[in-house]
């Protein structure tokens, strides 16, 4: 893609041979008449490099640059300076310009100035990049786990790492979805090139189209120039799409087009360009539910979950929560302080609805707060200590039973109701199902349905 270019000139002849200049070498530019002008537009079309000359009526180029220096520090500024105003030219470079260029210039002057400012801020970013991964990689590199469920987890992700298999990550919020999607590109082939993740719910639906496959100058109003989208950044190495039970029913015949094509139309574009991509996607959503009311297309759901991954919530694996505490806390430093016997066992029983996510909080909440290195009951917060004594937990068969009273009473009645709707919905309204659930005759269950009135939603009687 061309690099952008903004000049900022108030002389408009001074100006129109610059941009021409700039043009004639291959640039996108775009001119303003002003330092206010060129504020503005920084601010709009974030430009790759901005050229400006130092006298200008209203805001100057210095008092410009220091505006583009406190927005952005790595935005790259050239200035243009009279013949013989040098001392001006060393006070800019002082305050971060990257170089100038004296009035008269020659066209190499220009054009190697301006060729070695975009490529210092192409190392300059790349380099940044390569420190964001290396301080990712040692988080991402760890998955802590014993459970036969988890060993079941590393084992696909063992086989399927190195592969083109698309992989649809399920589970509860907090379970590890995106640690997993992680590890799986860590150890795949694509290991050195991009992992770029992008969060199918956080964006609203009218840019959702261009930040995943881009957009062409002019695509839409306030499209200034060609913007490449997340697709286009990952050529090579691995797509995370992150929540993807929450991509809109409009934008899904487009993913399905561009997964069977492996290739992407930018918004106004009108050809596709080829991508070499890995897909991997995440969900806490009942996907499948999605898919059979209509919202998830089932042609990209088989696409897209090639290889399931399911995570448990960590309530199903209990096992697992001492080893993560003794991780979290070396994780944090700590690795001299232990937890007593009754305080582990709070924290195995408590639910963690938050998952792995509240336990790594929890921990580092309990670190701060400790008053010495063995931690005790009453160093836990008050959901951890209290989990246990209002609730009932056991284990019933296979089935995990957590019952939480409230302080002021129930009604046995309506916990019943409760178990028999409960058990109905899970076993998707097969009476029989549910009543083998419930450990109940069925005609017990359909007793029961008739006394508290449940019946299967849409179906009246
Ligand atoms: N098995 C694990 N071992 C070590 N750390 C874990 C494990 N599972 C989760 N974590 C940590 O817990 C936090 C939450 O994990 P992650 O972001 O992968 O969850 P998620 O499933 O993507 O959650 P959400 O659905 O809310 O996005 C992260 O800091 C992650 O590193
Ligand atoms: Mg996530």
């Amino acid at each position: 893609m061309k690099p952008l270019i903004l000049v900022v000139d108030d002389d408009a002849s001074l100006r129109r041979v610059l941009e021409y200049n700039l043009l004639e070498e291959g640039y996108q530019v775009v001119p303003a008449s002003s330092g206010e002008e060129g504020l503005r537009l920084f601010d709009e079309i974030s430009p790759d490099l901005v050229i400006t000359d130092m006298k200008m009526p209203g805001i100057s180029g210095m008092q410009l640059l220091s505006a583009i220096r406190e927005r952005s520090l790595d935005a790259m500024v050239i200035i243009i300076t009279a013949f013989g105003t040098i001392d001006l030219a060393v006070k800019a470079i002082k305050s971060g310009a990257y170089d100038y260029i004296t009035k008269p210039y020659s066209r190499d002057a220009l054009r190697i100035t301006v060729a070695n400012a975009l490529r210092f801020k192409g190392l300059a970013t790349e380099n940044r990049r390569l420190k964001s991964e290396l301080s990712d990689r040692a988080d991402f590199r760890t998955i802590i786990g014993a459970s036969s469920a988890m060993e079941k987890v590393f084992g696909i992700v063992d086989r399927v790492a190195d592969t083109e298999a698309s992989v649809l990550i399920t589970g509860e919020s907090g379970t590890g979805k995106e640690l997993v999607a992680r590890s799986i590109h860590l150890r795949s082939s694509r290991q050195n090139k991009p992992f770029v993740a992008i969060n199918c719910a956080a964006i609203p639906y009218d840019l959702l189209e261009s930040e995943l496959f881009g957009h062409v100058k002019g695509a839409f109003t306030g499209a200034v120039r060609d913007r490449e989208g997340k697709f286009q950044l990952a050529d090579g190495g691995t797509i995370f799409l992150d929540e993807i039970g929450e991509l809109p029913v409009g934008l899904q015949p487009k993913l399905l087009r561009v997964l069977q094509e492996k290739a992407v139309e930018p918004v106004g574009g009108t050809k596709p360009s080829k991508l070499d991509l890995r897909i991997l996607a995440a969900t806490n959503l009942d996907i499948e539910k999605a898919v059979s009311e209509g919202k998830f297309r089932e042609d990209l759901y088989y696409r897209l979950s090639v290889i399931p991954i399911h995570l448990p919530p960590l309530r199903e694996r209990r096992e697992d929560i001492q080893l993560l505490i003794k991780y979290f806390c070396g994780k944090h430093g700590e690795r001299k302080v232990s937890f007593d016997r009754e305080c582990m066992e709070l924290m195995v029983s408590y639910r963690w609805p938050g998952n792995v996510r509240e336990l790594e909080n929890s921990i580092e909440r309990i670190l701060i707060m400790r008053n010495g290195d063995t931690i005790k009951a009453d160093d836990l917060p008050e959901k951890i200590r209290s989990g246990a004594s209002n609730s009932l937990s056991g284990i019933n068969g296979n089935e995990e039973v957590i019952v939480r009273f409230p302080d002021d009473g129930y009604s046995l009645e309506r916990l019943e109701r409760e178990a028999v709707v409960h058990a109905l919905e899970r076993n998707r309204w097969n009476q029989a199902a549910a009543a083998r659930f419930l450990r109940i005759p069925r005609h017990t269950l359909i007793y029961r349905m008739e006394k508290y009135g449940i019946s299967m939603p849409g179906k009246s009687g």
